[in-house]
């Protein structure tokens, strides 16, 4: 042991002038090491470079990867049988691991982030720097939490299905947001609800949410109200109105646009469409699943105390109607009332 890390001490003199500090250099100070590569600590050069003199090991004896499947079959397989593979472990698993020893647990150059952020800066930056952030990409095992970093046999690497990795991960009711808000246990809500709303149906969250942190409330794709009153513009439902008519909204009179009319009164207009105080979609519709038809909620938190508002809708053939609590209890129907 005394012997082997003398060797490698002499050798990391020989070559300290060649920048070994780097933490990406192939030869690291060995006192400075933490996890240390079985064939290098045992002296063995030659098992993978032409001599087996640790003064003069010379060149390698093979491509980088064929030198690693030779005791890391798995990894051989894996590229083989996996649906996606990570193009850096097809080109050389010394883009991230040193094949001698390193500071880090597992061979590797540097820290998961700055590890990704060789490579990946975008995605990173994004996820550091966005006004809002989403905790589980930068902490704990960060990108790791939800990408394998060799291979995988779902899209984008991912550990599971997207849908999947949110919905298990977001299933506690005592989750809060950054700041301290309560928020949605969308495993209980999703096995309680009646209806899912279409995009959430198809298993799709980044049809609306940006993963790894955004611009926008919530990290949404696009713009939405954050709060329960705002003054009427379509590019404030940019989100909603990418999938759904913004002309629902456009005006007081509405014959055929929408279901929520009372005879041609359009009664979508009458509660969203305000200069001022006009009510958000979410003061009637959930938007991820409801326990009744139409999303439509059963309370709503109003107020900072999250007090909830109970709606009480009920349904019926040609219209509708909600017992009094924002007003008094007031039915709608199409054919006029
Ligand atoms: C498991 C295989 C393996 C073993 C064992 C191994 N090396 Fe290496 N070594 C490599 C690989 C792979 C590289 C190229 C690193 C890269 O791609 O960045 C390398 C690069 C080097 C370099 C840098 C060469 C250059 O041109 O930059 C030195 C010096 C070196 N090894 C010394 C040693 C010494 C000394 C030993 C034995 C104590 C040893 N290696 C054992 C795989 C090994
Ligand atoms: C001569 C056989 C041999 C070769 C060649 C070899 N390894 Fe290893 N490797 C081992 C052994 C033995 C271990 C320690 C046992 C273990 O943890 O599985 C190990 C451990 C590792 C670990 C750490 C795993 C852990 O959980 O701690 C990594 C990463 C690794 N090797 C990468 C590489 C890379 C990259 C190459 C090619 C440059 C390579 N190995 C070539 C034998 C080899
Ligand atoms: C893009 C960076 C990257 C490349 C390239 C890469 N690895 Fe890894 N590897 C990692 C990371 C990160 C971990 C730690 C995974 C974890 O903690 O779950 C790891 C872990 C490992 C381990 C430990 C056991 C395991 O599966 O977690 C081995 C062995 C290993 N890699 C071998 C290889 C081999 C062999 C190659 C080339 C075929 C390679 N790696 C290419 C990043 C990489
Ligand atoms: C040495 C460069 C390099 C490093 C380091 C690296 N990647 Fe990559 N990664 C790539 C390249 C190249 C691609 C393929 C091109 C692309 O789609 O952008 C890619 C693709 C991906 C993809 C998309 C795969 C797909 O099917 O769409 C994911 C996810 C990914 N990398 C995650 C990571 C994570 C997580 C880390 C850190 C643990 C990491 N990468 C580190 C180079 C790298
Ligand atoms: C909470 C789960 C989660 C975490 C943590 C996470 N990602 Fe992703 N990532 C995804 C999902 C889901 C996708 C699929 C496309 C999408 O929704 O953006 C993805 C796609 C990607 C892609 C390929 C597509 C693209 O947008 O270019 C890359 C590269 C990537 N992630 C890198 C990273 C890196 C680097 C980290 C860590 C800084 C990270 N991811 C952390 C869930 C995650
Ligand atoms: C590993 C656990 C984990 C996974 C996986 C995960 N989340 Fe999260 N998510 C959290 C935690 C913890 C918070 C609260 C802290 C925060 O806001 O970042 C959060 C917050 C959020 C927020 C609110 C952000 C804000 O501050 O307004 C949204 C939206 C969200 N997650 C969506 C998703 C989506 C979509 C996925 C799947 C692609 C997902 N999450 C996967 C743990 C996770
Ligand atoms: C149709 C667009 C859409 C889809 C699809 C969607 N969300 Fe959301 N999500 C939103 C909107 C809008 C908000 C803000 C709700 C509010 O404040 O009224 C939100 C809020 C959240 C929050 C913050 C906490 C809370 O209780 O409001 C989390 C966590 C979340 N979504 C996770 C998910 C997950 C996980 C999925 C996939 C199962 C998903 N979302 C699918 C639009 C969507
Ligand atoms: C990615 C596309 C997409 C986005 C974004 C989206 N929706 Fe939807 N929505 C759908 C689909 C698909 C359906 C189901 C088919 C239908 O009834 O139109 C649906 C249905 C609904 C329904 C139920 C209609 C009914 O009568 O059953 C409501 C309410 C609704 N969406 C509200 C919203 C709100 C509010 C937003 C913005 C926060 C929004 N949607 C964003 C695609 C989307
Ligand atoms: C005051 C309560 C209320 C508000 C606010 C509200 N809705 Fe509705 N919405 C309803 C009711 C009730 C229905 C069911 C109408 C019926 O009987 O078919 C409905 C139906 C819908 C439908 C199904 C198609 C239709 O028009 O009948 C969509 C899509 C929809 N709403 C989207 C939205 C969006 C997007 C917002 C925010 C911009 C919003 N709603 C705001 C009460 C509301």
């Amino acid at each position: 042991m005394m012997m082997r890390l003398a060797v490698a001490g002499l050798f990391f003199m020989v070559l300290g002038s060649v920048g070994l500090a780097q933490e990406t250099a192939p030869l690291q100070d060995p006192n400075d090491v933490f996890w240390a590569h079985a064939p290098f600590e045992m002296g063995e050069c030659g098992i993978c470079h032409v001599a087996n003199d640790p003064a003069a090991p010379g060149e390698l004896i093979a491509e980088v990867n064929d030198l690693c499947f030779s005791c890391h079959e798995i990894f051989a397989d894996m590229l083989a049988e996996f649906a996606n593979v990570h193009s850096p472990v097809e080109d050389s698993c010394t883009s991230c691991h040193n094949p001698h020893n390193s500071r880090r647990e597992k061979l590797l150059n540097l820290d998961t982030i700055n590890l990704c952020n060789e490579c990946h800066d975008d995605i990173v930056s994004v996820a550091t720097n966005s006004p809002v952030r989403h905790d589980p990409v930068t902490e704990g095992r960060a990108c790791l939490n939800c990408h394998d970093v060799h291979a995988s046999n779902v899209e984008a690497m991912l550990t599971g299905l997207p849908f999947d990795l949110c919905v298990d991960c977001h299933s506690d009711d005592e989750m809060t947001d950054e700041s301290g808000r309560p928020m949605t246990n969308l495993k209980s809500l999703l096995a309680d609800s009646h209806m899912q709303h279409g995009p959430v149906d198809n298993k799709d969250c980044s049809a609306c949410h940006a993963t790894h942190g955004g611009e926008n409330f919530r990290m949404l794709v696009s713009d939405y109200p954050a709060k329960f009153y705002a003054s009427y513009d379509p590019d404030n439902y940019e989100l909603c109105f990418g999938c759904h008519e913004t002309d629902v909204f456009a005006s007081p009179e509405n014959a055929n646009l929408t279901g929520f009319r009372d005879g041609d009164r359009n009664l979508h207009y009458l509660h969203v469409n305000k200069d001022r105080r006009g009510r958000t979609c979410r003061a009637c519709h959930e938007v991820h699943a409801a326990p009744q038809t139409h999303m439509i909620r059963d309370g709503v938190p109003y107020g900072s105390s999250n007090w909830v508002l109970q709606i009480n809708y009920t349904g019926t053939e040609d219209g509708g109607s909600c017992a009094k609590t924002c007003h008094p209890t007031k039915p709608y129907s199409r054919r006029g009332s």
